[in-house]
């Protein structure tokens, strides 16, 4: 069992990154296998809309994301993690999504889908407002699972946190992303 967690916020060691490595912590601790991608360590362009990936599936663009379309392809299991930015996900994150056109392409066109039954997939996301605007962010976050073949199974949202690493503090949520990580291990 595989479980892919990305981080899509651009700060190290922030509380997406703590949030995502403790549900990851939970997940190992349950068996799995699982492997953690920064997406602010990556070097990457946003899709150019060049449509080369229509007939062949395959984005052309050479660079740090195609280590990351093979490890969303061989992962049993996701858990993608962006913090609200202007009331959606970062850009690091929307970028990635945007450059999994030669997904949908795979789907929609070419009619090739992800083999196997939708795997797992759990959204956190957090804000540095009272009440930030999840609902704006989770369409996108659905639409991209379902295209890559998970299934949205959950989600971890956090209100009004903005200082790095003060997520380890909100106990109960601390100890709910372990279960959550424990439990998407043991899914399937
Ligand atoms: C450019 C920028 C835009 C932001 N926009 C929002 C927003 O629209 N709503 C919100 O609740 N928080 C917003 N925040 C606050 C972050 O979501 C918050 O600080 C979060 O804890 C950062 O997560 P991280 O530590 O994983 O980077 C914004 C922060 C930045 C830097």
């Amino acid at each position: 069992m595989k479980v892919l967690g990305i981080i899509g916020s651009p700060r190290a060691d922030g509380n997406t990154d703590l949030l995502v490595s403790r549900l990851l912590v939970g997940a190992a601790a349950a068996g799995a296998h699982t492997e953690k991608v920064r997406l602010g360590d990556l070097n990457y362009r946003p899709c150019d809309g060049c449509e080369s990936c229509k007939p062949t599936g395959v984005c052309v663009i050479d660079d740090d994301l195609q280590p990351v379309h093979r490890k969303l392809t061989e992962a049993d299991a996701l858990v993608l993690g962006s913090p609200i930015y202007w009331h959606g996900l970062t850009a690091q994150t929307k970028a990635l999504i945007d450059r999994c056109q030669c997904f949908w392409n795979l789907r929609t066109v070419l009619r090739k889908a992800h083999a196997g039954a939708r795997r797992p997939a759990i959204f956190v996301s957090l804000g540095g407002q009272r009440q930030p605007r999840f609902e704006l962010a989770i369409p996108t976050v659905k639409l991209w699972f379902s295209v890559l073949g998970f299934a949205y199974t959950g989600q971890l949202l956090v209100p009004n946190l903005d200082s790095p690493g003060e997520i380890v503090r909100r106990e109960d949520v601390w100890s709910h992303a372990l279960e959550i990580g424990r439990d998407l291990a043991v899914r399937r």
